[in-house]
């Protein structure tokens, strides 16, 4: 009797999962790039890296790497073809309108690593329909907190006008977090708290907030590689679920250390100077023109099979990431207040607050 499935007895979407594909990362070499290449070449796809040769040269000594800068310097890529194109080192337009159109004919899939910053009101509730940020010089490239976001939104378009929507995958991620994280910002929550002692905390606790692991965005890049997904995703946990309270009794359980939160209220971050930088990470005031950074909405990305990871295991795998840095590098945190900084803070706090 013939049963219509492989001799192997194996299904056809198991056989599919398993066909080894061809990924060229552009830019796997930083902070989330190697996440999705270690994912892909434990499913046993093959991986060619492309990057300039500046950022963790020796990382992946047995990939093939194909040097060159976005800036004009393409010539490696021309006349190779791969399965599938991971564009993680898009920032400029005109960069991702020549790496799109020199790979278009030489590739099935090429996915666009955005970010949620693309959007042009964060008083609102965004989901991947609402409007994005514009510039008045398109032709500007200098990226800067300010252009960042409208030209990521340039950035999709000119991947759209070359690849066509059916073979793009446009992921927005959040602040992403997990270990090689080299903003420090997520990270900050957790390395203070085990510190102990007396910590601010800002806004309420029942503030929320949102982030993406790393390695979760990791597997949603190989799902749309192995199952061909097409579309513009947020990258995100679901709105409403994570708190600030929430993330101070994680990484309070974490490290079992002894901490005093001192819960600083919005009007005093204000008027401290605190909104806006890198002091209060992640968080962001109820009020103001960032008040729905905490509120994205996930859900097109959960239906396509988007799993977030328990918080608490990107904050344990942080913590135990961090231990392995050496001292020059963990000596400073680049984000969150400083010891004296904090102090300071504290004591204003509770001389207004009686
Ligand atoms: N971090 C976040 O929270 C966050 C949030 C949302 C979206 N994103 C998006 O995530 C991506 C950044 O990922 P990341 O944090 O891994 O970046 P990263 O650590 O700065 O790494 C950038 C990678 O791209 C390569 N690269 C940079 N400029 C290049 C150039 N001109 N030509 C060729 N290769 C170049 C780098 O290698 P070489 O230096 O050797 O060239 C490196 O491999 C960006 O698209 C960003 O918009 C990040």
């Amino acid at each position: 009797m013939t049963t219509g499935l492989p001799e192997t007895g194996h299904s056809v979407d198991e056989r599919t999962e398993r066909q080894s594909l061809s990924v060229l990362v552009l830019g796997g070499t930083g902070f989330i790039g190697p996440h999705m290449v270690r994912e892909l070449l434990r499913r046993g796809h093959s991986v060619t890296l492309f990057n300039r040769g500046r950022s963790n040269s020796g990382l992946f000594p047995d990939l093939e790497t194909i040097k060159g800068d976005r800036d004009g310097g393409l010539q490696g890529l021309e006349g190779r073809r791969w399965d599938a194109v991971i564009d993680n080192s898009g920032y400029v337009p005109r960069h991702v309108q020549d790496s799109a159109r020199l790979l278009a004919k030489n590739t099935k899939r090429y996915v666009f690593v955005s970010t949620l910053s693309v959007y042009a009101d964060f008083t609102i509730r965004n989901d991947e329909d609402s409007p994005l940020a514009t510039i008045a010089d398109e032709s500007t490239e200098e990226v800067t907190g300010e252009t960042y976001g409208a030209l990521k939104a340039l950035c999709e378009k000119r991947a759209a006008a070359e690849i066509g929507n059916d073979r793009l995958s446009i992921l927005r991620p959040n602040y992403i977090a997990g270990p090689g994280d080299h903003t420090d910002r997520f990270s900050y929550w957790p390395i203070r708290t085990r510190k102990g002692g007396a910590m601010i905390w800002p806004g309420m606790p029942e503030d929320e907030i949102q982030f993406i692991d790393v390695r979760d965005l990791a597997n949603f890049v190989r799902d749309c590689l192995e199952q061909d997904i097409s579309g513009i995703y947020n990258m995100t946990n679901p709105a409403g679920v994570y708190t600030m309270g929430r993330l101070l009794d994680d990484c309070v359980a974490l490290t079992a250390a002894t901490v005093d939160p001192v819960w600083i209220g919005e009007a005093f971050a204000y008027d401290q100077g605190l909104i806006g930088g890198r002091d209060l990470p992640i968080w962001h005031p109820s009020t103001g023109p960032q008040a729905s950074r905490g509120g994205f909405s996930a859900e097109r990305a959960l239906k396509a099979g988007l799993q977030n990871r328990p918080p608490r295991e990107t904050l344990r795998d942080i913590l135990s990431w961090w231990d392995t840095l050496p001292a020059e590098r963990t000596g400073k945190l680049r984000a969150g207040l400083d010891a004296s900084r904090e102090a300071e803070l504290i004591t204003a706090w509770k001389a207004r607050s009686g």
